[in-house]
């Protein structure tokens, strides 16, 4: 990639423990990907305090404000442009995004979720997938779109259901793959690794060089 360090813009709803991950893998130093601005549609959002303390600028954007989504949308991917994001992480961020942000980042929205799709999306994958007895479940990282919990995968890992797992004990596994997945993934985009062809994702082996041409 160019020389400077990918702008990370990130979406949360709430408790932003996987923003915490990305913003401990940043600090670290480990990842050449920073994040530049933090959004939240809740006021109380755990994860805009989280942000503020990490010196990273955040920001409430209420979408009661907002007569319509399409102006919600807009104020979002304006507070991102302005902020020169190059990608979007949506981080725990609990609504659909409208085409405006989506037309911004082509290819460079993400999301991640805590189970594996197309299994059990929506707002419960974790609860779901367990009450179902699933023996195994799991996280996904895909790119967004339109619709919830859809478009191209670009990482998976799967978590195996014990018989004597409880979803509390569940909720834990998964989210130690979450927050090691997720930088990962990102890291992988701050490489250029991550291409998109023909609505999949794939990543790009090391040898095969950053733009896929040896
Ligand atoms: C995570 O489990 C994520 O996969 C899902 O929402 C949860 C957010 O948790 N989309 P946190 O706010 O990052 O702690």
């Amino acid at each position: 990639m160019d020389e400077r360090r990918m702008r990370m813009g990130v979406l949360i709803s709430g408790g932003g423990t996987n923003l915490q991950a990305i913003l401990d893998a940043s600090a670290a130093g480990r990842r050449e990907a920073e994040v530049v601005v933090v959004l939240a549609n809740h006021e109380n959002a755990y994860g805009l305090e989280r942000a503020r303390r990490a010196g990273i600028p955040a920001a409430w954007v209420d979408r009661s404000a907002y007569q319509t989504f399409r102006a919600y949308n807009e104020a979002l991917r304006d507070l991102l442009l302005e902020h020169e994001a190059d990608l979007v992480v949506m981080a725990g961020y609990m609504r659909l995004l409208g085409t405006e942000v989506l037309d911004a980042f082509p290819d460079r929205v993400l999301n991640i979720h805590p189970a594996l799709l197309p299994a059990f999306p929506g707002p419960s994958g974790i609860r779901d997938a367990f009450e179902y007895g699933v023996k195994v479940t799991g996280v996904t990282v895909h790119l967004a779109n339109e619709k919830f919990d859809d478009g191209p995968i670009i990482a998976q890992e799967a978590v195996t259901v014990a018989d004597d797992d409880t979803i509390e004990s569940l909720e834990a596994k998964i989210h130690e793959v979450e927050h090691r997945i997720y930088p990962e993934v990102l890291q992988l985009f701050a490489e250029g690794r991550v291409a998109v062809e023909d609505g999949k994702a794939r990543i790009i082996p090391l040898a095969e060089g950053p733009s896929g041409a040896r």
